[in-house]
């Protein structure tokens, strides 16, 4: 088994690599002076099952352009299998036609992963289920929330919790991570977008008052939705509001949000690589999937099974 990685996450990729005590893959991704990427793998992949490891986070697209180009290098170089392992799987929010003549971005970047020539896929927390379906290779969709459920009860394991969605449609994700918190009772945030990148809360199902809130995301982006769910909880009588997310996006002054909100505390896994403003942030902290990663990738090439890490 050979772990190679682009460089959107290279911290992740050498926790990974250091669970599963195997050196990186010795490679080169850079550029030329005009940015386009140039890849070259400076050891023999002949015949190798080979993990490549790249979030299509920010920049998307050079980010995306790397995976893709570091797939094809693999298979040039007759790689036996090429599993792409894209913690955050970008464009995943565009998987359906918003209106008339609009694209369905997540099935194109699904396909260009596949015509690169990989041959699985391996990521976390997909926006939607059903993206599983945009690839026509197997994919292997992880979930981030026991690594969650473990950093909450020990952190907040002797409060009155109840786990809010903050939005209708992460009540699926929710209710997974209130079952692995003894069944901790459930509220939801009925949100409403008004347009792209700014949300308002409308109203809240569920009686939070006198309860530790634990909101439960697969995205944060501007902040938008936390920072007002947060608000809206502690209005209902919430004692405190944290929130768990898998994938921190983070954009434009989503940090300094965060910072000035009513949230107790944001947790974030590493699927992205925490910016400056984040790691300094007394608000947010991050948890790493590198151990959830690095099994999986253990399993798959072991042929054993994935969905069993999460029984
Ligand atoms: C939306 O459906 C996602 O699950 C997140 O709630 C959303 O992407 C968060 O965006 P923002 O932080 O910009 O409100």
């Amino acid at each position: 088994m050979k772990l190679m990685a682009g460089n959107s996450n290279l911290p992740l990729a050498r926790a990974i690599a250091g669970y599963l005590e195997i050196p990186l893959t010795d490679a080169s991704v850079r550029r030329f002076a005009d940015e386009e990427v140039f890849v070259e793998i400076h050891e023999n992949v002949r015949g190798e099952d080979v993990f490549v490891l790249q979030s299509t986070c920010y920049p998307a697209n050079d980010n995306l352009m790397e995976l893709l180009i570091c797939i094809d290098a693999l298979r040039r170089a007759s790689a036996k299998r090429i599993t792409a392992v894209v913690p955050y799987f970008g464009y995943a929010r565009q998987d359906r036609k918003p209106g008339p003549r609009t694209p369905i971005s997540a099935k194109l970047v699904a396909n260009l992963i596949t015509k690169a020539g990989a041959d699985r896929v391996l990521s976390v927390d997909l926006h939607a289920g059903q993206i599983q379906g945009f690839f026509d290779i197997p994919t292997d969709n992880l979930y981030g929330a026991p690594v969650m459920a473990a950093d909450i009860q020990a952190r907040f394991g002797g409060k009155e919790l109840m786990v809010v969605s903050p939005d209708v449609g992460g009540v699926v994700r929710a209710r997974a991570l209130a079952k692995r918190l003894d069944n901790a009772p459930l509220a939801i945030v009925d949100k409403r977008r008004e347009r792209a990148g700014e949300s308002e809360v409308m109203n809240i199902i569920g009686d939070v008052s006198g309860r530790f809130c634990i909101l439960i995301d697969d995205i944060v982006d501007s902040g938008g939705t936390l920072c007002n769910a947060a608000a809206a909880l502690k209005e209902k009588g919430a004692t405190d509001v944290a929130a768990y997310i898998t994938h921190g996006v983070l954009s434009g002054g989503a940090v300094a949000n965060i910072n000035q909100s009513s949230l107790k505390e944001l947790v974030i896994s590493d699927s992205i690589q925490a910016t400056e403003a984040a790691a300094e942030s007394d608000s947010i902290r991050y948890l790493s999937i590198a151990p959830l990663l690095g099994e999986a990738i253990r399993r798959i090439a072991d042929e054993s099974s994935v969905s069993s890490l999460f029984d």
